[in-house]
């Protein structure tokens, strides 16, 4: 089976929107909405195989200069083909070629992104997200990385 990586385009979003939903209800992604998908649309990737899509994942940017990897999402019935894989490397060079060298993640799945060399961090080095974001989470019922939060930061450096 061939699949290959392209950017998000308009008509993605309801796709997108469906995947990441199918894996919030199971407690494995945060929902996201149609418009925050729609405002972020520049940002993601879709995987495409036998013509449709089977996957997604998006990035967003944060001062001074990280970007953060979300919504990594891929069909069940598509996984184990090394199309997540491909989507993060899809973002990763994304970023290279905006000109950023600090990447991180929130997941539930470092493996995946330990073999691009990413490395386990604490949430202190990421603050910055945690003050934007976990207060809006529904898992953050004790703090980041305490009591329903079983999210794992990693991050990234590469050599520019
Ligand atoms: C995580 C996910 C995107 C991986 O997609 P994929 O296309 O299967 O990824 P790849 O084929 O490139 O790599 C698969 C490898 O990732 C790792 N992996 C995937 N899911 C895993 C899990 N739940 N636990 C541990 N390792 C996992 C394994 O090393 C696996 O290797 P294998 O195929 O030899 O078993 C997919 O499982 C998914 O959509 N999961 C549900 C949503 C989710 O958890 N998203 C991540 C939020 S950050």
């Amino acid at each position: 089976m061939g699949y290959y990586i392209r950017p998000a385009v308009i008509k993605d979003v309801v796709k997108i929107r469906r995947l990441i939903s199918f894996y919030a209800a199971k407690n494995l992604m945060l929902p996201r909405d149609q418009n925050y998908l729609h405002k972020l649309l520049a940002n993601y990737s879709v995987a495409i195989a036998n013509g449709q899509f089977v996957g997604t994942c998006g990035f967003r940017l944060w001062q001074p200069d990280w970007l953060e990897i979300v919504s990594l999402a891929v069909k069940p019935e598509f996984q184990h083909r090394g199309i997540g894989t491909a989507l993060i490397q899809s973002v990763i060079n994304k970023g290279v070629s905006l000109g950023f060298s600090y990447f991180f993640t929130l997941t539930l799945v470092p493996e995946l992104f330990e073999k691009f060399g990413f490395k386990k961090i604490g949430f202190k080095k990421i603050a910055f997200k945690a003050q934007a974001d976990c207060r809006h989470c529904p898992k953050n019922d004790a703090g980041p990385g305490r009591g329903s939060c079983n999210e794992i930061p990693l991050e990234l450096k590469v050599c520019a």
